[in-house]
């Protein structure tokens, strides 16, 4: 029996093997080399009201008001908390301490072939590789679990910073357009990824390009 289902799995593609039969819709926690990736809870309240509150995020992310209140943050806990299907909402945290350094989620698409990617870390982490970890650590999430085919980003076109971390999660360029910014109170141009099932596996056996 075992032999069979051996077999059965080495006729599948790489890519076959490595997609759900199902998707799920729970998010699960996640753990990568230096972070826990878990859903945002009470005690992430003065930390995240203390960390958001930097015009150099707000400006950076489609939906983060400016000044961010400590009832902005309650409010963030409490819509993560009540959840929409298939929408995860992570916080960021060091694996050693349990700090809280920023948020990353995957929300999905009305086609549900696709989900948004998205992330944000506290100005005193940036440029550690914090980033980069938390988006490769959801991306292999995401396409474990959900049957899609894609994944999309999308950064302000000014932002280096960001546009590198999707770079190094293999994402490629599909185009330029306008999205909403709530801190700015107007529409922004910026820059589209994507990232398909087919590279993800490629560079899965590429070991990544960290
Ligand atoms: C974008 C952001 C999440 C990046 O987080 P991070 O943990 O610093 O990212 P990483 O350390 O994983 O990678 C950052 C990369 O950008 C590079 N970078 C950062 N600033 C740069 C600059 N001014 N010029 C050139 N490269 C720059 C870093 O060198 C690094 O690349 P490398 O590993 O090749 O050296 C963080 O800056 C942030 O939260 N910004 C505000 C919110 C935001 O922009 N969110 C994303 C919305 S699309």
């Amino acid at each position: 029996m075992q032999t069979e289902l051996a077999r059965e799995d080495q006729s599948r593609s790489p890519e076959q093997r490595l997609r759900p039969q199902r998707s799920r819709t729970d998010c699960p926690i996640l753990l990568s080399p230096r972070l826990v990736l878990r859903a945002p809870h009470e005690d992430d309240i003065d930390a995240l009201a203390h960390l958001a509150n930097n015009a150099n995020i707000a400006n950076m992310v489609s939906r983060m008001p400016h000044p961010y209140t400590t009832a902005d943050a309650a409010d963030f806990v409490r819509r993560a908390k009540a959840g929409t299907i298939g929408k995860c909402v992570y916080a960021i945290t060091k694996a050693d301490n349990g700090a809280f350094l920023g948020c990353c989620g995957v929300e999905p698409h009305a086609d549900e072939r696709t989900v948004e990617l998205g992330y944000w870390l506290g100005e005193p982490y940036w440029n550690q590789g914090y980033a980069t970890e938390a988006a490769q650590t959801l991306t292999d999430m995401a396409f474990r679990t959900r049957d899609i085919d894609q994944i999309d980003a999308r950064c302000r076109v000014m932002n280096i910073a960001s546009r590198r971390v999707i770079q190094k999660c293999g994402f490629q360029f599909q185009g330029s357009g306008m999205v909403g910014s709530l801190a700015l109170g107007g529409m922004v141009p910026v820059e589209w990824y994507r990232l398909d099932r087919k590279t993800w596996v490629s560079l899965r056996s590429w070991g990544g390009v960290r």
